[in-house]
C-alpha cells in the first residue's frame, strides 16, 4: 500500500506558521503535523517519532520542514534534527525559517536572469540579516564580486567572515552604509544591488539609484513602505527604470513561492535530503531551466 506523504512542521514560534502550512498543502503534502514553540532539546523525540514509524523503504514519504520567524533558532533546530539520523534511518529535512532561504534564492535568480553573475559586481544592502547573508553567499558562489553592506563596517566585516567559512574563494569587501555619503560610495560602479533591509526602511534613495549609471539590476526585498530602494515599486518584475531592470518584493514573490513548493515536493523524492540555502537555490535554478 502506498504510504501517504506526511510533513512534520517544526516551528520555534508560539504559533506554527499558517503561511508554511498553506504552502505545504499546496505542495501535495497529504498530512501536515504541526509543532509550535519547538526548542532544540525537543527535536530528537519529534524526529524519532517521524523516523521510527515506517520502514526504511517508506521513509521517503515522511519529511520535516523547519520554519518559524527566528532564523537563528531555525538553524539550531536543523542542527539538532541532523544529529538524530543513523544509517538508513533518516528523513529529509528543509529549513526555511522566516522564508530566508527561498527569498534569497528568488532574489539571486531574478538577478541572474538578466546578468552574468561571474562578470558582475554586486552590492547587498543590509547584508547582515538572514536574507542578506544568504543572498551574498549565493551571489559569491556564482562568481560575483561582492560589496557586503551594513550601517556598521564591523558588522559587515563579521558577515564577510561568516560567508567566507561557507564560500572560501568568495570575493567580499565589507562596506559601511551608515549615511547617504557612505551609501553613495558603496553603490558607485556596481552592476547589481539587492536591498535586504528590515521592513519599512529605505536603504538606497531614488536619487542615488538614478545617479548610478553602472546599475543593471536592482532587487528590493522590503514590501513595507517606505520601500528599500527609492522609485522601485513593490510589484516591479523586470521593469526597466533609468537603465536598470528592477524587481520589488512582490515581483520576486512568485518565484519564491515556486521555489518553496518545488523544494517541499522534492523532499519526498528520497529520505536523505537536507535542504538549506544552496540546495534550495539549486532547486530554483532547475525550475529556471525547465520554465
Ligand atoms: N517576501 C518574503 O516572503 C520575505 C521573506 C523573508 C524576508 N523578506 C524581507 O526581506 C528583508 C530582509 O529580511 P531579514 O529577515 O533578513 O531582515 P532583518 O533581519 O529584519 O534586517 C536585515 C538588516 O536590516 C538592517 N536594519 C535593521 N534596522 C534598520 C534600520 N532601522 N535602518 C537601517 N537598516 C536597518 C540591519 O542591518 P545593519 O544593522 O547591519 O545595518 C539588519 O541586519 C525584509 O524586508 C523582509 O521583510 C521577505
Amino acid at each position: 500500500m502506498t504510504k501517504h506523504r506526511i510533513l512534520v512542521q517544526l516551528d520555534s514560534d508560539e504559533q506554527a506558521s499558517v503561511f508554511d502550512a498553506v504552502v505545504a498543502v499546496d505542495s501535495e503534502v497529504e498530512h501536515l503535523l504541526q509543532y509550535h514553540s519547538v526548542r532544540p532539546e525537543q527535536v530528537r523525540d519529534l524526529v524519532h517519532g517521524a523516523m521510527f514509524t515506517r520502514g526504511p523503504k517508506d521513509l521517503h514519504n515522511t519529511a520535516v520542514f523547519i520554519g518559524g520567524s527566528d532564523v537563528a533558532k531555525g538553524e539550531q533546530l536543523l542542527a539538532a534534527a541532523k544529529q538524530c539520523f543513523f544509517g538508513p534511518m533518516r528523513v529529509s529535512l528543509m529549513l526555511d525559517a522566516n522564508g530566508a532561504n527561498t527569498t534569497a534564492a528568488a532574489a539571486v535568480l531574478a538577478a541572474a536572469r538578466h546578468i552574468d553573475l561571474a562578470q558582475s559586481e554586486a552590492l547587498v544592502l543590509a547584508a547582515t540579516g538572514p536574507v542578506g547573508q544568504r543572498a551574498v553567499r549565493l551571489l559569491a558562489r556564482g562568481g560575483c564580486k561582492m560589496r557586503v553592506a551594513s550601517r556598521s563596517e564591523d558588522r559587515a566585516a563579521a558577515a564577510c567572515d561568516a560567508i567566507r567559512s561557507a564560500v572560501a574563494d568568495a570575493q567580499l569587501t565589507p562596506v559601511a552604509t551608515g549615511d547617504t555619503e557612505q551609501t553613495a560610495v558603496a553603490v558607485e560602479g556596481v552592476d547589481i544591488v539587492i536591498a535586504a533591509g528590515a521592513a519599512g526602511i529605505e536603504l538606497l534613495s531614488a536619487e542615488l539609484r538614478e545617479a548610478c549609471s553602472s546599475l543593471k539590476v536592482a532587487v528590493d526585498l522590503n514590501a513595507v513602505p517606505p520601500l528599500g530602494i527609492g522609485g522601485v515599486e513593490v510589484t516591479d518584475k523586470a521593469v526597466e527604470r533609468d537603465g536598470a531592470i528592477c524587481f520589488g518584493a512582490i515581483g520576486v514573490g512568485g518565484t519564491k513561492m515556486k521555489i518553496h513548493k518545488a523544494a517541499i515536493k522534492s523532499l519526498f523524492d528520497s529520505n536523505d535530503k537536507v535542504l538549506d540555502a544552496d540546495d534550495i537555490f539549486a532547486i530554483g535554478q532547475s525550475l529556471e531551466v525547465s520554465e
